[in-house]
């Protein structure tokens, strides 16, 4: 019999690991979802917070108040042990690889062997995730990577690694497919895998051709929308859905990881204007708005 799936825990309660968790409680699966410990009497409040805000997101994230139920909240420092009760851990923690680094070799320590770990990473190749960890952790550890927003989009691509457990990643993939309603598409362990090697080289030539063109938001995202077959939210509106302080990560681990004569290092470029609007909060949609601004009590972006 394989590995059966009957709770999960998510690790990092952002943008994404929030949406994910929503969508495995959608398909009735109780969920724990843990962040950074915070100081004073609630020191779950980023996990708390993130839940609140979910609950009011538009497109809504939970297909139900009983799915919303199944949602548990926690802080890394009093609940990481929890693990031990969940079948599958996905981590969707900030793109940086120190900061992985380190959770997982504090999960090392508190896992049951045989639980599915797995990041959401949208470009760190999967054997740099692994470095320093034991033999156990990576033949348990896979990639799955969930687009934005996690209860609508359908795709997600699983990253298997030389020394994956090959059950395991089965299981993992059919629970995706079956349960959360994904198309799962396996990727070799290639920087960016394949929606982001072609994503990000589009939004970043897009970007790049508006500020050099000194094209308005607008303008830009009317050329780049519905015409260019891009979503209806346009290239800077999609910039606001993904997290402005995604952008920088992203270009730091791609240009790392590709080859130097990648055609994506020569357009790859840290624009001064994102740069100053991440530093001032305008992240996007879950900051203070993005390149539109955010109608908060409404929780909808104002067209
Ligand atoms: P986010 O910034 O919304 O959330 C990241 C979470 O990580 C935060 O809740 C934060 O408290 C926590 N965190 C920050 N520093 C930490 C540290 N040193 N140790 C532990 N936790 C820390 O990020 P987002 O956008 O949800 O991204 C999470 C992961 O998902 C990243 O690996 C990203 O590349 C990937 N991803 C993002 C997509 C997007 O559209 N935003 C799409 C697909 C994948």
């Amino acid at each position: 019999m394989g590995h059966s799936i009957a709770k999960v825990c998510v690790l990092g309660a952002g943008t994404m690991g929030a949406g994910i968790a929503a969508q495995v409680a959608n398909a009735g699966v109780p969920v724990l979802l843990l962040d950074r410990t915070t100081d004073g009497p609630d020191r779950s409040i980023i996990a708390r917070s993130a839940l609140e805000r979910l609950g009011k997101a538009e497109p809504a994230a939970f297909m139900s108040k009983a799915a919303a139920r199944l949602v548990e909240v926690g802080n890394f420092d009093d609940d990481l042990g929890r693990v031990a009760e969940c079948d599958w851990v996905i981590e969707a923690i900030v793109e940086k690889i120190e900061a992985k680094h380190a959770l997982y070799a504090r999960l090392e320590d508190v896992r049951r062997a045989g639980t599915a770990v797995s990041s959401n990473t949208s470009t760190i190749p999967l054997e740099r995730l692994i470095e320093g960890r034991s033999e156990a952790f990576a033949q348990d550890f896979l990639i799955t990577h969930f687009f934005n927003p996690p209860r609508y989009m359908r795709l997600i691509e699983v990253v298997s690694g030389a020394r994956s457990n090959p059950d395991l990643v089965a299981a993992v993939s059919a629970f995706a497919d079956q349960r959360l309603g994904k198309s799962v598409v396996a990727c070799k362990d290639r920087p960016g895998f394949i929606a982001n090697r072609v994503g990000t080289f589009w939004l970043q030539s897009a970007v790049n051709a508006a500020f050099d063109l000194g094209l308005s938001v607008e303008d830009a995202d009317a050329i780049a929308g519905k015409p260019m077959g891009v979503p209806k939210t346009g290239i800077f509106g999609l910039v606001d859905l993904v997290g402005l302080d995604l952008m920088p990560y992203l270009k730091a681990s791609l240009t790392a990881s590709l080859p130097k004569d990648d055609p994506y290092q020569a357009i790859a470029r840290d624009e001064p204007l994102i740069l100053k609007m991440i530093a001032d909060g305008y992240t996007g949609r879950k900051g203070k708005g993005g390149f539109y601004r955010i109608n908060r009590e409404a929780g909808k972006v104002k067209e």
